[in-house]
């Protein structure tokens, strides 16, 4: 894995070093689950040893096919994705999966999905018995699956399942991924933190449709999907900003904000919304090295406008 010669080294700037509730991470860029695979897809363009943190695609008790093809289009300014969680379970995680990771030099999040509060337990118990799993993810908030979005539209169901899991994990850090799908997203932080969560992250995808104009079908065998990349960035930093101020911010809980961050200054947005980290997803296929880059951004940012650590932009939107 050689580092690409066009982007500076930022991965050791310790102005960008952040601890999220003791998850600590050399850089605040992740990628977001479920578009970088388990880490071998991306090894030979992404250099891990530069990039704040990996999440994997979700896993599930059991191992999944997903949804038929068609499972995504691309829309304007954006990805409409119905993959249906394909994934190939934790068995064969434990086995085939977790050797790699094991590897990685960089932060690791584990993002589990399951149909009941019972799955997200065991997964969760099972994963933090290795330390190579630095956090654990739970995605409650897929649109793309039957019951999917079951956990994370119903705030007591939320709290339920994050106090579950939350008291099987002695070790790893628990984030708690939140769905846009909701009238009010403050309402499922709450849940999510009163049941334990150590991090939020938002948002998951937005549900949409595509339909073709020729045949009056929809474009995606599952119908609807999900809406990630660039047309949902307002969305998201929208989202982020409404948690930020209403729970977040108040009970000290760091936020790793996603939705359509492809730059730097489209990170800087997210932190000043009240993001303590962001994570790329959409933008990893068009450019795989995108992290990188808006790492070495961000140190650059901090230099220009003469700022001791990334933090300092935590929040700080002027509302007037
Ligand atoms: C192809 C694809 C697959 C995804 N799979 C998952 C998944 O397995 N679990 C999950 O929690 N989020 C999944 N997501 C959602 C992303 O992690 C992210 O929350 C969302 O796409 C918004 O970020 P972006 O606009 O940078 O992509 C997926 C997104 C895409 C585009």
């Amino acid at each position: 894995m050689s580092p690409a010669p066009d982007i500076p080294p930022a991965a050791d700037d310790p102005r960008l070093v952040t601890n999220l509730a003791g998850l600590r991470l050399r850089n605040p860029v992740l990628t977001a689950s479920g578009t970088g695979g388990y880490g071998p897809e991306y090894a030979g363009v992404l250099d891990y040893r530069r990039l704040g943190g990996f999440t994997t695609k979700s896993v599930t008790r059991e191992e999944r096919p997903g949804n038929e093809p068609q499972r995504l289009v691309e829309v304007r300014a954006g990805l409409l994705n119905a993959i249906g969680l394909a994934n190939v379970g934790l068995t064969r995680f434990l086995r085939e999966k977790l050797p790699f990771i094991q590897t990685m030099p960089t932060a690791v999040l584990v993002n589990v999905a399951g149909h009941r509060l019972e799955d997200y337990v065991e997964i969760a118990a099972a994963l933090d018995e290795h330390p190579a799993v630095a956090a654990i993810e739970l995605n409650v908030s897929c649109p793309n699956v039957a019951d999917g979005l079951m956990f994370g539209t119903d705030p007591a169901l939320l709290q339920k399942v994050v106090a579950a899991t939350r008291r099987v994990l002695k070790r790893a850090k628990l984030v708690v991924k939140l769905s846009p799908n909701v009238t009010d997203i403050a309402v499922f932080a709450r849940a999510a933190l009163d049941g334990g969560a150590q991090i939020l992250s938002l948002i998951n995808t937005y549900v949409g449709l595509s339909i073709d104009a020729q045949t009056w079908k929809p474009r995606l065998a599952n119908v609807t999907g999900g809406l990630s990349g660039p047309a949902i960035k307002p969305l998201a930093l929208y989202n982020v900003h409404r948690v930020y101020q209403t729970v977040a911010r108040a009970a000290g809980v760091p936020i790793i904000g996603m939705g359509g961050i492809q730059s730097t200054p489209d990170a800087i947005e997210f932190f000043l919304a009240g993001a303590s980290a962001v994570a790329v997803g959409t933008a990893l296929f068009i450019d795989p090295t995108i992290p990188l880059k808006i790492a070495a951004g961000l140190a650059d940012y901090l230099t220009a406008h003469n700022l001791p650590h990334i933090s300092a932009l935590t929040g700080q939107l002027q509302l007037r």
